[in-house]
This record gives structure tokens, sequence and C-alpha cells, in this order.
């Protein structure tokens, strides 16, 4: 866990938000296994600091497909955001680009892509594929007209899995259905590919002339192949616990995935990351940067846009310091630290 104003982050939107909205951002999927111990995962490693080499500067800064961030964090697509904050997915925008890191725009926005276009440094659309794939067409044009600068595909959702506390809300309940629909045209109402395979990488390449990141692996064969099948980058996520309940924990499964994907193309990973501690061991593991889901969401219900850019300044003053007393003077120096497993 972070310190201060980060650990409390969770306890604070908790004050300010509906029960029943905190609590849908909390939970995961079936017994929530997975959503419960992504964070404590991170804390099973212990880095092995380097001495002896430092110039004194520590240069943070991360390239996301070509983009200079300011650190080497983005915020992950969720839902839902104006159930944080009145202008949710906009604010979100707003603050991402005032800390100068990516944002990633779910496609079930309750925001126009244009004005996501206008609003962001730099944003990516998450997508998913539906069963006829032509409904998504439209989706991914408007993405490439607003300025997207790649599309993530989730990967790990054939279905949309049931929320533990079955009794609970939906999403659906939280804010207006029509809301979730902004954006997605004639695929609002169709449901979700369950045939995904390799071919969709090129398909939604082809469709769109962007990068494609696949966002959702765990199994190193399966990062290896999407590389091979085009993937301009690896995501490795579950979810945040809120599709397969008992998915392995992205902590343990990050540094099989690194290996085979062979610094063909980034690593990115998600799940549990709180601190900047949390980060360093990330890029000690091999990732190349880290995305947060809940913590900008519950920055934004707490401060609004401005709470998204305190986020990425705290989160980054606290790898900056984690940093130093490892001993690594930029990125490529984290990423060349060893972890033992306690
Ligand atoms: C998500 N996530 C998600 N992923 C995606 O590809 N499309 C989506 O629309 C959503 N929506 C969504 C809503 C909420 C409320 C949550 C908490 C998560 C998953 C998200 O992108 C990311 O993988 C996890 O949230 C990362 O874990 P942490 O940072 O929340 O622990």
């Amino acid at each position: 866990m972070g310190t201060g104003w980060l650990a409390s982050l969770e306890d604070e939107a908790g004050r300010v938000l509906p029960s029943y909205v905190h609590e849908y951002v909390r939970q995961g999927s079936g017994g929530s296994v997975s959503a419960d111990e992504a964070a404590d995962a991170w804390s099973r490693y212990r880095l092995v600091p380097r001495v002896l080499r430092g110039n004194g500067e520590v240069d943070a800064t991360a390239s996301f497909l070509g983009y200079r961030a300011t650190a080497p964090f983005g915020v992950a697509p969720t839902t839902l955001q104006r159930a944080a904050d009145l202008e949710g997915e906009l604010a979100m925008a707003r603050g991402c680009a005032a800390a100068g890191v990516p944002m990633v725009l779910s496609s079930n926005a309750a925001t126009g892509l244009e004005e996501i276009g206008r609003s962001t440094a730099h944003w990516w659309l998450q997508a998913y594929l539906t069963e006829d794939r032509e409904l998504v067409r439209p989706l991914l044009a408007a993405a490439c007209k607003a300025g997207a600068a790649a599309i993530v595909l989730t990967v790990d959702t054939p279905v949309v899995a049931r929320k533990h506390d079955g009794g609970g809300v939906s999403a659906l309940e939280l804010v207006p259905a029509r809301w979730l629909r902004t954006n997605l045209g004639p695929a609002a109402d169709a449901a979700k590919a369950r045939d995904l395979g390799l071919a969709d990488i090129a398909w939604i390449r082809a469709a769109t002339g962007l990068p494609v990141v696949v966002k959702g692996v765990l199994h190193p064969a399966d990062a290896d192949a999407a590389v091979d099948a085009g993937a301009a980058a690896v995501w490795v996520s579950n979810h945040g616990g809120r599709q397969l309940d008992r998915a392995v924990p992205t902590a343990l499964a990050l540094a099989d995935v690194v290996v085979a994907v062979r610094e063909r193309v980034p690593v990115y990973v998600d799940g549990g990351i709180r601190s900047g501690i949390d980060t360093l061991t990330a890029l000690a593991l091999g990732a190349d940067a880290v995305f947060v889901g809940r913590l900008p969401f519950y920055a934004l219900a707490v401060e609004g846009a401005a709470g998204v850019r305190r986020l990425f300044t705290a989160l980054s003053e606290d790898l900056r310091e984690a940093l130093l007393l490892s001993g690594c003077t930029d990125l490529v120096a984290a990423k060349a630290l060893t972890v033992r497993v306690l």
C-alpha cells in the first residue's frame, strides 16, 4: 500500500460515493478472490537494490507507443465515471492531460469521443468486439476521427462475469442506460464475441490503421501468439478480478509473459497497483508501464479532475523515491533490477 493520501483514497471515496457505487467499483466477480488478493500479491516480492552508481538524477518518463508520459502510469478503462463525478470521463481526461499520462477510455463511457479527443493529451479507446464484427466498425471509425492513438482490445470478456454479491446492483442500474450507449452505436445491444481469435487483432488494425493493444492476457503462450498476430503491446490483466474469479494475480503472471514477449513489443500490467513500490516491482518483473483502474476512479470521486492529477503526482513522487532508493536513474535500470519472493 502507498502512504498518506494515496493509502486513504479508497476509504475517502467510500465517504463521498453512494455505498452501492463504491461497492460496485471495489468488488470482484464470483467470490471476489482475485479482486481481494491483487494488491497483496505485489507485496510478496522483495527488491534487490543497487548502490554506488547514482548520479543524483531520476528520470521516470516513459514511452507509451511513442507518447512521452511524465511517468510510467496510465488510466485503465473503467465504465461509469459519471457515477464518480458529474463530468465523468471528461474530468478524467482533463486530469490525465494535466498530469501528462495517457488515458484509456472505456467503450462503455458516457462522454462522446470527440469531447475526449479535445480534452486529453493522449488517449486510447478500449473496445470489445461483438459477435457480428461489423457492428463495431462505426465505433472504431469514430475513435480514429476523434484522434485515438491506439485501440485496446479487451480479450478476457466473452461474457460479463457475475459480481460476487449477486443481489447487488449492476452497472446498468447505476447510471441511465443511455449514458453507456453514448459511443457504441449499433454495438450497444449486441452480444459480446465469444469467438475472439488472433485474426481479430489484424481485423482491428486493418479497420483503423491504429496499433492494437491486447488487454487481458495472463498465459505466456497467448502473449507470444498475440505478438505474432500483430499486437502492438500486451497488457497483463485479470480485469481487476472482475472476470474469471481465482484467475492468477497479475503480479504472479507478469514475469512469464515478459519472457514470452521477448522484447518485441511493450508489456503493460494492471491489477492491484497502489503505490510507487508496487510499480517498481512491476518494472523489475519486466513491465514497461502500469495502468490503474480503481485508484483514478476514487481520485475522481474525491477531488474531480484535480484529484486525478494529484493521484499521478503522488504516484510519481512515490515511484521516484523508490527509484532513488533502489539505485535506479531511469526505467531501463528499474527493469534490470532483480526481485526475490519472500
Ligand atoms: C473495469 N475494467 C474494465 N476493463 C475494460 O477493458 N473495460 C471496461 O469497461 C472496464 N470497466 C471497469 C469498471 C470498473 C468499475 C472496474 C473496477 C474495472 C477493468 C480495468 O480496466 C482494469 O483492468 C482494472 O480495474 C485494474 O485493476 P485495479 O487498478 O482497479 O486494481
